[in-house]
């Protein structure tokens, strides 16, 4: 879908409110994989409408990784946190798209030397992933890593997400990616359970170019 179309449709909706409760960030692992993600809580897209979460659809689906999957995990947090309102968001993420903006990190990974896999989780605005994405994905050397794009969208799958990241993530391997409709993503776990059994992630096997 063409950004634009994207964004017209996105822009003419309604609020609604759905609790969720919260999960825990960061979860100690004998594997060596980890689960990096970025998510917005606050109203979002719903099927053509608005609705407000409480936690966000990627950590919702991050959670559901991590249930099933021994890896460490780490929210990623902007230093200047994005905006509840949708509108609001969709016009910064446009002026950070469009000035190839590095968000700050309020809490940045000093390495991650002691992974081989890395799960990259966002959302998808804008047709790719958050800028702040980029920032992460720049701070770390990849070489002879095996990175997996996880998105949750509204109707553009992975987006950019596998060319940008064969580009920004120098050194790493792209691995099958996992894209989850968000309003879908709260009853997805046959799909992350299908997910996870292709990528051979579950028995420690690293398979790319699925
Ligand atoms: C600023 C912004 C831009 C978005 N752009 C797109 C888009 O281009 N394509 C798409 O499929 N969904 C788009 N969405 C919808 C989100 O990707 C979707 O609702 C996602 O599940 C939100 O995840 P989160 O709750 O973890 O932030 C956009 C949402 C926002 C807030």
């Amino acid at each position: 879908m063409q950004r634009r179309a994207f964004l017209r449709l996105a822009l003419a909706g309604v609020t609604a409110g759905v609790p969720i409760s919260a999960c825990s960030p960061t979860q100690r692992s004998r594997r060596r994989i980890l689960l990096a993600y970025f998510s917005r809580p606050g109203e979002n897209y719903y099927y053509g409408g608005r609705r407000n979460l409480s936690v966000g659809n990627t950590e919702v689906l991050a959670r559901m990784i991590s249930a099933r999957l021994d890896c460490e995990v780490h929210r990623i947090d902007a230093v200047d946190r994005y905006p509840a309102n949708y509108e609001a968001t969709v016009q910064r993420n446009v002026r950070e798209q469009q000035t190839d903006a590095r968000p700050a990190i309020a809490n940045p990974l000093a390495s991650i030397a002691q992974y081989d896999t890395i799960l990259l989780a966002s959302p998808i605005w804008n047709v790719r992933a958050p800028m702040i994405m980029t920032t992460f994905v720049e701070d770390h050397d990849f070489s002879g890593k095996i990175v997996h794009p996880v998105t949750t969208y509204a109707m553009s799958g992975l987006g950019t997400t596998v060319d940008d990241y064969a580009q920004s993530c120098r050194g790493a391997r792209i691995g099958t990616g996992l894209a989850v409709r968000g309003e879908e993503t709260r009853s997805a776990d046959r799909e992350v359970d299908s997910w996870l059994r292709r990528t051979g992630l579950l028995d420690g096997r690293a398979r790319t170019g699925e």
